[in-house]
């Protein structure tokens, strides 16, 4: 998969029954984000299995796509959308705001993390080879089972809760979110076209 088409399937023009964005079921596209966020964490593992001796450069470009733009996008929708509204239909509730804390206390490690790993990987795509293999393995392996982990626990908590909690106006409020990352995102490639 080219790192655009991962682009466009991360962020979509249209749902997966091919609704236009702005009827779509926001919380299936947050469902959709996090079966992409596995497929990542697969071609992290193939990545780590594969060194110090073999790169699949198509593999490491599409990674670091994914790691610079899908997932502080995806991030983005969550704290600036998803977590407030959450927050406010269960105002008063410890447990919840404890859950979103803490995810949100994981992103601020997955972000910093995913950038680093970026880097390292866009060398491995260039030069053929990790400048340290044992040690880029160990970051890909700690860095994959960890958004494993934090994806699933949303999948289980926070996307259950959303689909109890939230009411018409607030789906309304997400799918702005989503079709805002979809115009940033078009505005990107554009970006990309006009070089
Ligand atoms: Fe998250
Ligand atoms: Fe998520």
């Amino acid at each position: 998969m080219s790192p655009q088409s991962l682009h466009l399937r991360l962020v979509g023009g249209r749902g997966d029954a091919g609704q236009p964005l702005d009827r779509i079921d926001p919380i299936a596209v947050i469902e959709v984000d996090h079966l992409l966020k596995f497929e990542l964490c697969d071609v992290l593992e193939r990545l780590a299995d594969g060194l110090p001796h073999e790169t699949i450069k198509s593999q490491a470009e599409v990674a670091v796509t994914v790691l610079r733009q899908g997932l502080p996008d995806h991030i983005v929708l969550e704290e600036r959308y998803l977590f407030p509204l959450l927050k406010k239909r269960n105002n008063g509730d410890a447990r919840v705001r404890s859950v979103l804390e803490q995810l949100e206390h994981e992103h601020d490690h997955d972000e910093a993390f995913s950038f680093e790993i970026a880097e390292e990987l866009e060398r491995l795509a260039d030069d053929g080879r990790a400048s340290n293999a044992e040690m880029l393995g160990y970051m890909l392996r700690g860095y994959f089972v960890s958004l494993r982990r934090h994806i699933k626990w949303e999948n289980a908590t926070v996307l259950p809760l959303a689909r109890q909690m939230l009411t018409a106006a607030d789906l309304d409020e997400l799918r702005e979110g989503i079709m805002e990352r979809s115009r940033r995102h078009a505005g990107r490639l554009s970006g990309i076209h006009s070089l």
